[in-house]
C-alpha cells in the first residue's frame, strides 16, 4: 500500500505539496519506547487448522449497502477439534457446516469477539487431526462508508445524481470485514472468486474473468467468475464493482514471457487521463520482471481510480486501486508535480507485485521492509523510465531530509519495532518507516553496488516466492551475493533510533579526526541518550575527483585528506548522516561553488552541503550567518534541486524568525529576493519549446520564492495573469504556475481598509475554482490551499469556517486548511484560538481517526518558535488525556523547543549581519 489508512495518504499529500511545505501531514508511531518494553503478545489465530483454498461468492447491493456472501474454505486439520476460530469484523454468520470424509458437522454455537475481531464456531462433533475438511459459511456484511473492508464510494453521474460503486481496501487487517477468513499475511491460500452484480456494471477481481452469465432467477444480475489465484495473502484480495470504462496496453513480453494485458479503469469520461499511468505501468512491469529475475505471475494488471480512497494506492495483486490524484493525470490541465507523483506511485505499487505479493512478510513488523524497499525500487524504476528527472538527486532533496528531520528528534523511534494488533499495525507508517527505511536501503545498495544488491534480491525472491519471509531472510540472501555480513551493518541502522553527525577536526597537515555522535536537532546530546557506534561509509570526494572508500567503525578515527585541504564527505549523498565541517572547509567548498566548477561537486553534493549546513544551523553546530553566506555563493546555480534545497532552508529560517523586528524580517526577505528574483527574471514566465521538466519546476520555484519575497515585477505579472485567467484566458497561466500565482496574489492583495474589494473578488474567484467539481482533484486541492495564503483577518475566519462545514470541505481534506494556516504568520494565532475554542468538538469528531487528530494538533502548533508559546501550549494540554496522540504532540513540542532555542541563540548575530549588509 502507499501509506494506508492513515499514513499512505498523508505521505503522498506531502509529495504533492513540496512547494507548499505541507510537510507535517504524516502520522506517527505511537508505540512509545515504554510500550515497546511491555510488548503485547501478537494477536494471532489458533493453529489447529490451516486454510489452503477459499471458494468465495459475494453479491453486493449498491442500493441497500449490504452484501450477501458464501465462502467454502478447504482446511488442513492439524489438531483434532470441534472449535474453529477465524477472523470476522461486522459480519453476520448465517450458517456454518464442517464437512470431512463423508461426515457433515453442523455448528452448535457461534460466538463473536468484537475486540479481537474473531468468531468461534463450535461444531456438533470433532473433526480428527490430519483430515481435510471443508468449512462452508453463509454470511451477510455491510458495504460501509469507512473506506476499509468492502466499502462503497460515491460519485456523481452526468445528471448530477449521487451514485455508488463498491470496492475493497484490506491491508492490513480488513479482509475480515468482507468475508470470514484467516486474516494473517503468512497464511497464504488460493482463491476462486465469483461476484454477482447488476448486468450494466463492470466487476473486477485479482484474476481474469473465466465465465460470465445472467442469473437465472433475475435477469438484471449477472454472475462473474474469475480464474483461480495463485497462493496469496488475504490482505491482497480485491474486488471492484462500478460503471467503469478503460484504456488498455500490453507489455512487450521481453522479460515476462507473455505480453501482460494492462488496463486503467476509470469512471466514464476520464479514461484518457489514465494514459500516463498506463504507459508507466507497461514499462515498469517489464523493468521489474527483469530486475527481479521472475516474470509477473498473473495474466493481467488492472489499475482503478477510486473516488473515495483512504490511502494513496493499494497493491492488490493484479488489481491495484488508487486515489484519483495518483492515477489520473491530465496532460493539458495538471501540474507537472503530479506527473512525478503519478509515475512514482504506479511504480511503487507494481514493485509490490513481487516484493510483498509474491514474497510476503511473515508478520506486520516487517512491513517497514516491504514499504522501504518498494520506495527505493519504485524510484529506481522511475529513474529508468525518466532518466532526465535526476531522481536520486530528487531523493536527496526531498525524501532523505524528511527522514533526517524527524529522526533528529529525541521523540523519534527505531525503524524496526514489533506490533501486536491492528491498531498498532496502523501506526507504523511514517517518515521513519518509509523514508529512513528507503534511505538505509539506498545506502546499502550504493555500498554493495546496485547490481550486487539486486542480485541478492533475486536470490531472495527465488528462494521465498509464494511463501513468507523476514528481513533476516533478505539480509542472508544479500550476504550470500555480496560475500559479507550485511545484517551486521543493517541492524545498526534498523534497530537503533537516530543517525550520526560526523564532526571533522584537523588533526595534522593532511589528516582529519572524524568523530561520530547521535545527531539531535536540540543540540544537547547527553549521557542518557542511546549511544550507537554506527558503521559509516565516508565516501570522501577529493580535490582530484577521486572518491576514497573510507569507513568509520569507531567513535572516532583519523583519515588522510588531500594536501590542498579540499574534500567533501558523503560523495553523491548516498549515506545517512550529517557532516559538521570546520569553517575553513566550508569556505573552500563555497569558493569551489562560486567558481561554478561543477565538475567536482555534483548536484547531489551541492544539495547535501546546503542540507547539512542548513540543519546544523538549527541545532547550533553551525551559525545561521554562515548559512546565509553559503547561500549567497549559489547565485549562479543552475540546478533545480540545489535551488529547492536552498529555498526550503530559507523558508524555515524566515518562518522561525517571524516575531523578529521588521527590519530583520525585511532583511531576510531581501536575501531571498536577491537570490530568486534574478532567477525568476532569467527564466521568464513562458514555457519554451523543448524545455525539460526540471527547468519547468525551477521556474515555478523561482517565481514562487520571488513573489513571496516582495519581488515587485513578479507580483505585478502574477496579478495581471491571475485576472486574465479568472476572466477565462486559460492560456495565460500554465498549469504548473496556477497554484503559485494564486498564492502570490492572495498573499499580496490587502483589502485596503475596506476601500477596495479586489482581494475579496480574487479570494472568491479561487474559491469558485475549488468548488468546481468538473476540475481535476489536483487543481481543486491547490485552490483550497491557496485560499489560506491571504493575510486578511476576515477571510482567514471564512477559511476556518469552511473547515467546520462538511458541505464545503470533505473531512478528509480539512487537514489542508490546518496545515496551511499553521504555516502562515497571519493565520497561526487564529488557527490556534479556533483549535482551543473548539477542542472538545474536534476531539470528538476526529477521535475515531486518531492519526488525523494527531495531524491536526501538529499542524496547529507547527509554526511556533518561542518559549512563551511553548509554555502556553504545554499548559493547554496539561490536563488533557493525550495518550492517543502523545507522539505527534511530543514531536511538535520538541520542534518548537528546537526553533525557540535557535532564535534565542542566533537572532542577535543575524540582526547584526543584516544591518551590516
Ligand atoms: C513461512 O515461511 C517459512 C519458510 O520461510 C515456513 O516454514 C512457514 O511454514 C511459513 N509460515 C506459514 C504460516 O506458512
Ligand atoms: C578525535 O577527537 C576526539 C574529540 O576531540 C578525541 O576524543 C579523540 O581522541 C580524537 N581521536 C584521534 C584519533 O585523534
Ligand atoms: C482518517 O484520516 C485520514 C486523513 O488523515 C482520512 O483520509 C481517512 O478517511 C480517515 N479514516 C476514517 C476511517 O475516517
Amino acid at each position: 500500500m502507499n501509506r494506508s489508512s492513515s499514513s499512505y495518504f498523508k505521505y503522498f499529500v506531502w509529495l504533492l505539496f513540496p512547494i507548499f511545505g505541507a510537510y507535517l501531514l504524516y502520522p506517527y508511531m505511537m508505540a512509545s519506547e515504554q510500550q515497546q518494553q511491555q510488548q503485547q503478545p501478537r494477536q494471532v489465530l489458533p493453529t489447529n487448522v490451516k486454510p489452503n483454498h477459499y471458494d468465495l461468492w459475494l453479491k453486493p447491493h449498491l442500493d441497500t449497502f449490504v452484501f450477501e456472501g458464501r465462502v467454502k474454505v478447504n482446511l488442513d486439520v492439524i489438531e483434532s477439534t470441534r472449535v474453529i476460530t477465524l477472523n470476522t469484523h461486522e459480519i453476520k454468520i448465517l450458517s456454518a457446516t464442517l464437512g470431512y470424509d463423508d461426515e457433515t458437522l453442523s455448528s452448535a454455537d457461534i460466538s463473536y469477539d468484537p475486540k479481537k475481531t474473531t468468531a468461534s464456531l463450535t461444531f456438533s462433533g470433532t473433526v480428527p487431526a490430519h483430515s481435510q475438511a471443508l468449512l462452508d459459511i453463509t454470511f451477510e456484511g455491510i458495504l460501509n462508508d469507512q473506506m476499509t473492508g468492502f466499502y462503497r464510494s460515491s460519485y456523481k453521474d452526468d445528471q448530477g445524481n449521487t451514485k455508488y460503486l463498491a470496492t475493497t481496501q484490506f491491508e492490513p487487517t480488513d479482509a475480515r470485514r468482507a468475508f470470514p477468513c484467516w486474516d494473517e499475511p503468512s497464511l497464504k491460500a488460493t482463491y476462486d472468486i465469483t461476484l454477482a452484480v447488476p448486468t450494466e456494471l463492470t466487476a473486477l477481481s485479482n484474476m481474469n474473468v473465466i465465465d460470465e452469465e445472467k442469473l437465472k432467477d433475475d435477469e438484471k444480475w449477472k454472475q462473474v467468475k474469475y480464474a483461480t489465484t495463485p497462493l496469496m495473502s488475504t490482505y491482497l484480495v480485491a474486488f471492484v464493482v462500478g460503471p467503469f470504462e478503460y484504456i488498455e496496453a500490453f507489455t512487450t513480453g521481453k522479460h515476462n514471457g507473455n505480453p501482460i494485458q494492462t488496463r486503467v479503469y476509470t469512471l466514464p469520461g476520464s479514461s484518457e487521463q489514465g494514459r500516463l499511468a498506463l504507459n508507466v505501468a507497461v514499462e515498469a512491469l517489464e523493468f521489474f520482471a527483469e530486475q527481479f529475475g521472475e516474470p509477473y505471475p498473473l495474466p493481467k494488471m488492472d489499475m482503478v481510480a477510486i473516488p473515495d480512497f483512504e490511502s494513496g494506492a493499494m497493491e492488490n495483486w493484479g488489481l491495484v486501486t488508487y486515489r484519483n490524484v495518483y492515477l489520473l493525470f491530465d496532460e493539458k490541465a495538471s501540474s507537472i508535480q503530479f506527473k512525478k507523483s503519478t509515475a512514482y506511485v504506479v511504480c511503487h505499487e507494481l514493485a509490490h507485485q513481487w516484493f510483498g505479493n509474491l514474497v510476503t512478510m511473515q508478520w506486520w513488523n516487517e512491513l517497514y521492509l516491504n514499504e522501504a524497499f518498494a520506495t527505493w525500487v519504485g524510484w529506481l524504476a522511475v529513474d529508468h523510465i525518466y532518466p532526465e528527472w535526476d531522481i536520486w538527486t530528487s531523493f536527496v532533496n526531498e525524501d532523505m531530509p524528511r527522514a533526517l528531520k524527524l529522526d533528529a528528534l529525541r521523540s523519534s523511534h527505531a525503524i524496526e519495532v514489533d506490533v501486536a494488533d491492528a491498531s498498532e499495525i496502523h501506526q507504523i507508517f511514517d517518515a521513519i518507516s518509509y523514508d529512513k527505511g528507503a534511505s538505509v536501503i539506498r545506502m546499502l545498495s550504493s555500498w554493495l553496488g546496485v547490481d550486487t544488491f539486486l542480485g541478492g534480491v533475486r536470490r531472495y525472491i527465488q528462494k521465498h516466492k509464494w511463501g513468507n519471509a523476514s528481513s533476516n531472510d533478505l539480509w542472508n540472501s544479500l550476504s550470500e551475493e555480496a560475500g559479507m555480513d550485511v545484517a551486521k551493518f543493517m541492524t545498526l541502522w534498523t534497530k537503533h533510533v537516530g543517525y550520526p553527525v560526523l564532526t571533522i577536526q584537523p588533526s595534522g597537515p593532511d589528516s582529519i579526526n572524524v568523530t561520530q555522535s547521535r545527531f539531535l536537532s536540540t543540540g544537547d546530546l547527553n549521557a542518557q541518550d542511546e549511544v550507537t557506534t554506527w558503521w559509516v561509509p565516508l565516501h570522501m570526494l577529493c580535490s582530484d575527483g577521486d572518491i576514497k572508500p573510507y569507513i568509520l567503525t569507531e567513535p572516532s578515527q583519523t583519515f588522510q585528506i588531500p594536501s590542498d585541504g579540499l574534500f567533501k564527505l558523503n560523495a553523491g549523498q548516498t549515506a545517512l548522516y550529517r557532516v559538521h565541517y570546520p569553517q575553513a572547509t566550508i569556505l573552500r567548498l563555497a569558493d569551489q561553488i562560486k567558481q561554478q566548477d561543477q565538475e567536482l561537486l555534483g548536484t547531489a553534493d551541492r544539495v547535501g552541503l546546503i542540507s547539512d549546513v542548513g540543519s546544523l544551523m538549527v541545532s547550533g553546530e553551525q551559525s545561521t550567518t554562515a548559512f546565509l553566506e553559503l547561500a549567497r555563493s549559489f547565485e549562479h546555480e543552475k540546478e533545480y534541486f540545489v535551488w529547492s534545497q536552498l529555498a526550503s532552508h530559507m523558508k524555515s529560517l524566515i518562518s522561525a524568525w517571524y516575531e523578529q523586528p521588521k527590519e530583520v524580517m525585511d532583511g531576510l526577505l531581501s536575501v531571498r529576493r536577491e537570490l530568486f528574483g534574478p532567477l525568476a527574471e532569467r527564466l521568464g514566465w513562458d514555457v519554451r519549446a523543448n524545455e525539460n521538466d526540471l527547468t519547468n519546476l525551477l521556474r515555478v520555484l523561482a517565481i514562487s520564492n520571488a513573489g513571496l519575497s516582495k519581488h515587485e515585477a513578479t507580483i505585478q505579472e502574477a496579478k495581471k495573469r491571475f485576472w486574465a485567467y479568472v476572466e477565462g484566458d486559460n492560456e495565460v497561466l500554465h498549469p504548473n504556475l496556477r497554484s503559485t500565482v494564486f498564492n502570490i496574489v492572495l498573499s499580496e492583495l490587502t483589502n485596503n481598509n475596506g476601500n477596495d474589494d479586489e482581494l475579496t473578488r480574487a479570494w472568491e474567484a479561487v474559491l469558485t475554482i475549488y468548488q468546481d467539481e468538473s476540475l481535476s482533484s489536483d487543481q481543486r486541492l491547490m485552490a483550497l490551499v491557496a485560499l489560506g495564503y491571504t493575510r486578511d483577518a476576515a477571510l482567514i475566519e471564512r477559511y476556518l469556517a469552511m473547515a467546520s462545514d462538511e458541505s464545503q470541505v470533505r473531512s478528509q481534506d480539512v487537514i489542508y486548511i490546518y496545515s496551511r494556516l499553521g504555516d502562515s504568520v497571519e493565520g497561526r494565532d487564529r488557527l490556534y484560538k479556533y483549535f482551543v475554542d473548539n477542542f472538545d468538538k474536534l476531539h470528538v469528531k476526529f477521535s475515531k481517526n486518531i492519526s488525523m487528530f494527531g495531524n491536526i494538533v501538529q499542524s496547529t502548533v507547527q509554526g511556533y518558535a518561542s518559549f512563551d508559546k511553548l509554555k502556553v501550549i504545554k499548559e493547554f494540554f496539561k490536563d488533557k488525556d493525550t495518550k492517543e496522540y502523545a507522539r505527534p504532540l511530543q514531536q511538535s513540542l520538541e520542534s518548537i523547543h528546537v526553533r525557540a532555542k535557535w532564535v534565542e541563540r542566533d537572532s542577535d548575530s543575524v540582526r547584526t549581519w543584516i544591518l551590516s549588509q
